[in-house]
């Protein structure tokens, strides 16, 4: 298979992460997730990442300059990816074009009050990053990460309030892209609320289809 260039699109919740994280590890692929990104900058203390918390904290987007800056040298330096959370604006989409060609562009759809049950029940390790969920997906010991072991937190972006702000922000800023990639023909639409397998087999024919 040839290294792919794609964008998983689609609400909060909807289950980028977790196939990402699949995706990754049956093709190789590079990970590139704003969100886990900008996590890793404010856990750090970076300027970035103070700048950036505002805005996460209340479910807002981080500004379009300071996104582009930071993912910009991470896909010009890859022949393969996969892009999870990035871009969430129609300029950032622009920007991206002019960056590199994306070879597709998948569109995993999930309606807003699944949406809302998914994220407040998500658990995320503090260790390497395994999502589970307490009701779909839980880990087999409680607070602690089947993989390695660590500790399980719930994102400070996971509270009611700030979930139904990302889901306004969402489809005010990121679900115009679905007709944005549609016009270039890239779009493939995939339902969410299928099981994580078969949303990952559906994915993986796409990219080697
Ligand atoms: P980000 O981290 O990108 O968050 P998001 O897009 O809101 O996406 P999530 O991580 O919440 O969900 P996901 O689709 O990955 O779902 P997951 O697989 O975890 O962004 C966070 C913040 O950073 C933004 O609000 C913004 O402030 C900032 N930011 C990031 N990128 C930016 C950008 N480009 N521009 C500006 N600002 C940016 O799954 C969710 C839950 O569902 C889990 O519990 C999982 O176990 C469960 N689940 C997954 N699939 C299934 C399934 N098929 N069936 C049942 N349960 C499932």
């Amino acid at each position: 298979m040839g290294k792919k260039k794609i964008i998983l699109l689609g609400p909060p919740g909807a289950g980028k992460g977790t196939q990402a994280k699949r995706l990754v590890e049956k093709t190789g692929l590079l990970h590139l997730s704003t969100g886990d990104i900008l996590r890793d900058e404010v856990a750090r203390g970076t300027d970035l990442g103070k700048q950036a918390k505002e805005y996460m904290d209340r479910g807002d987007l981080v500004p379009d300059d300071l996104i582009i800056g930071m993912i910009r040298g991470r896909i010009e330096g890859a022949d393969g990816f996969i892009l999870d959370g990035f871009p969430r604006t129609v300029a950032q989409a622009e920007a991206l074009e002019k960056i590199t060609p994306i070879d597709l562009v998948i569109n995993i759809d999930l309606s807003r009050e699944e949406v809302i049950r998914r994220l407040s029940s998500r658990r995320v390790c503090r260790g390497c990053g395994r999502i589970y969920n307490l009701i779909s997906n839980p880990p087999k010991v409680e607070g602690r990460c089947d993989a390695c072991g660590g500790e399980l937190y719930q994102r400070d972006d996971d509270r009611p309030e700030v979930i139904e702000n990302r889901y306004d922000v969402y489809t005010a800023s990121t679900a115009p892209l679905i007709e944005f990639y549609k016009e270039r023909g890239l779009l493939t639409q995939v339902d969410g609320k299928a099981s994580p397998e078969e949303i990952f087999s559906r994915i993986m024919s796409l990219i080697t289809g």
